[in-house]
């Protein structure tokens, strides 16, 4: 049995996961579920990247404090993975105790192993904001070619990089002023130092040789120093001995793999060092996109050796992901969110579909939603649930138990036989060519069916035992796909498991057929996509309703589809004392309320000024849904939402808490 710990890139804790988190997750998730089917241990964590310039920025234009931000969008993040089944052990979040802790300790073992430097530089510095700058918070014109508009790294029109002091009226991005040039001192890692060792390691067999060639590149143009610091103002950690210096984000996220497994191995009582010791002789394996190699192969591993810790076992890049041929981008409508997909369409589809076009390489994929409909229908639906769903009837009508044997055990050995290769081709990463030469056996299953016709054997009464022989053939031949399949649609594996009254737990399952057992009452399996329902996942969101401009008085409208327990608790719902209330001058439905929700006062414009004068609000508690995105209006921006009562006749009316309560209690 082999020993793995395994890991996706961290998401950004600052916006939903996107299809491109969820390819990456599919394709992690599927790789773990077929090393456990072969009997490995297999171990998967992930967490949420919180740190960094764009966080702090972004819970500043919502009005919230970053440790706000990041907790609603973790427990959304958690949801949509569970939701597309991504078998997690456990996902953290690199602004925990333990992050903060391993970062600590593997900064001083970095120090005082001499890896670290200081130098002082210079950088673009916002007078107004009284910040500096990363490079792509300056924009300006291009120095090459004059381009407007382009970021301070690099031009996207002529391909020219430089600094952001090269371009011409530079503007800041967060104050929209002209930067100014200003000194720090800053804590450098010296990657160079490294050099022979990630030579070696790099071909070690931990890279794909595609990769090891990109990594002779860099090594060619020389490794540089990697700045690992960044001043105040930042979300992050404080460098432990430099008062005002924060770890730059890219130095403790990777360290997050290591934090989550840390708390999970506190939460199980496991040995922390099995996994991250020098001496450890569990595989570690990262799975990530091919767009963060660098920080993936050089820095990190350079990071783990300088700290005296293990290095990975392998690093695995997958290409980028295309839809309907397109960069997903919000302006072509092709950035598709997990969540929207979610709402949608069964989660299965889709890993069904990336199952079937991934490679073990750094090619790109594309979704293309025609494809993914027809492909889906003919294989998954077509196919291999037709095998099911052609045979399960006959068995019942003649008594719901399997045939004590089977009409052609050869062929059902040759199915059998399969196993090793697929279980190899999921280790390759390879799922692609393990999801046709499934799809090739289903055909085949098929034709066995085709041939018998089982619906003309069960018109003839004296032939009844071959059609129980033919349909136990055939369920038999399913169950063993079903299997083959298990990693990339558990949840039917697990209720074809439970209609065969087999569960599915490891390949080797498959070595003998089911014979005269019973079975449970057939459940369909899976159902057809709609063309319309797959075409809207990349039509324009609906217009916002003209409702919006009265937050607490929203339209009657249908009451929503049942939603799940976690999406329930994704609302911060709480108590809030109104601090003041006034009229909005040119709003004749609104009130401007102050409200205190506990840890600060927030602004929120509510549609009840038909109902309520101002002063006998004052005081009054209600309740708000606090982690509502906030909302620029005319008047200016709202805060959140308070909750309110209407129906189709008059009046708004204010949802009250009970006596007792104070303003900033959580509402469950
Ligand atoms: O590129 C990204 O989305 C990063 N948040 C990935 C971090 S992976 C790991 F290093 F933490
Ligand atoms: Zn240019």
């Amino acid at each position: 049995m082999r020993r793995l710990l395994v890991t996706s890139a961290l998401p950004y804790a600052n916006g939903p996961l996107h299809f491109g988190h969820i390819l990456e997750a599919v394709q992690t998730d599927i790789w773990v579920r077929a090393l456990r089917l072969a009997g490995h241990e297999c171990v998967y964590v992930c967490a949420d990247d919180t740190h960094g310039t764009p966080m702090m920025l972004k819970a500043q234009a919502e009005g919230v404090p970053p440790e706000r931000l990041i907790e609603s969008v973790a427990a959304e993040h958690r949801a949509t993975y569970a939701d597309f089944l991504i078998g997690l052990d456990f996902f953290h979040s690199t602004h925990s105790d333990e992050n903060r802790e391993l970062t600590e300790r593997i900064f001083r073992a970095l120090d005082a192993g001499g890896y670290i430097s200081r130098r002082t530089i210079r950088q673009a510095y916002d007078a107004e904001a009284a910040m500096f700058l990363p490079d792509r918070y300056v924009k300006g014109t291009c120095p090459r070619c004059g381009a407007k508009d382009q970021y301070g790294d690099a031009c996207e029109v002529c391909g020219a990089t430089y600094t952001p002091s090269d371009l011409i009226d530079p503007v800041s991005v967060v104050s929209g002023t002209r930067p100014v040039e200003r000194e720090s001192e800053h804590l450098f890692f010296r990657l160079a130092a490294f050099e022979p060792m990630l030579r070696e390691w790099t071909r070690s067999g931990a890279l794909d040789d595609s990769v090891a060639n990109k990594l002779d590149e860099w090594f060619d143009t020389g490794l540089r120093d990697w700045d690992i610091s960044r001043d105040a103002p930042y979300f992050g950690f404080g460098i432990p001995g430099h008062p005002g210096k924060y770890f730059y984000v890219w130095l403790d996220a990777p360290v997050g793999y290591m934090a989550a497994s840390l708390a999970l191995a506190r939460s199980r009582g496991l040995a922390f060092d099995d996994w991250w010791g020098p001496a450890s002789t569990v595989e570690l394996h990262h799975c990530i996109g091919k767009d963060i190699l660098y920080f993936h192969t050089l820095f990190w591993p350079a990071v783990l050796r300088g700290a005296g810790l293990r290095l990975p076992t392998a690093v695995h890049a997958h290409g980028f992901l295309t839809v309907n041929g397109q960069k997903m981008s919000k302006s072509r409508g092709t950035f598709i969110t997990g969540r929207r997909y979610l709402d949608r369409l069964p989660a299965e589809a889709l890993r069904y579909y990336f199952a079937a076009k991934l490679g073990p390489g750094i090619d790109d994929m594309d979704l293309s939603l025609d494809d993914f409909v027809s492909r889906y229908n003919a294989d998954v639906v077509g196919k291999l649930v037709n095998i099911a769903s052609r045979c399960a009837g006959f068995i019942a009508r003649g008594g719901g138990r399997l045939a004590a044997e089977l009409p052609e055990p050869e062929l059902y050995d040759e199915f059998a036989a399969a196993r090793s290769r697929i279980a190899s081709l999921y280790e390759a990463r390879d799922t692609a060519t393990a999801i046709r030469e499934i799809a090739a056996l289903a055909d085949r299953a098929n034709q066995y069916i085709d041939a018998r016709k089982p619906w003309n054997l069960a018109k003839d009464p004296a032939q009844g035992a071959s059609v129980g022989a033919v349909c136990t053939q055939g369920l038999n031949l399913f169950r063993v796909l079903v299997t083959y399949l298990q990693p990339v649609r558990p949840a039917m594996a697990e209720r074809a498991g439970a209609f065969l009254g087999r569960p599915i737990r490891q390949w080797d399952d498959v070595a003998e057929p089911l014979l005269g057992t019973a079975l449970a009452p057939y459940v369909p399996l899976a159902t057809r996509l709609d063309p319309k329902v797959v075409a809207s996942l990349i039509e324009p969101e609906p217009a916002v309703a003209p409702a919006a401009a009265a937050p607490a008085a929203p339209a009657v409208s249908e009451p929503a589809t049942e939603i799940s327990v976690d999406e329930f608790n994704r609302i911060d719902l709480r108590v809030a004392r109104v601090v003041a209330a006034a009229l909005v001058e040119g709003a004749d439905k609104l009130l401007q309320l102050t409200l205190d929700v506990g840890d600060e006062q927030r602004t929120v414009f509510a549609g009840i000024r038909g109902t309520y004068a101002p002063e006998q609000l004052v005081g009054r508690h209600v309740v708000v849904v606090a982690n509502l995105k906030p909302r620029k209006m005319r008047f200016g921006l709202s805060q959140g939402m308070v909750l309110a009562a209407s129906s189709d006749g008059p009046g708004v009316f204010l949802i009250a808490p009970d006596a007792g309560v104070s303003a900033g209690m959580r509402v469950k």
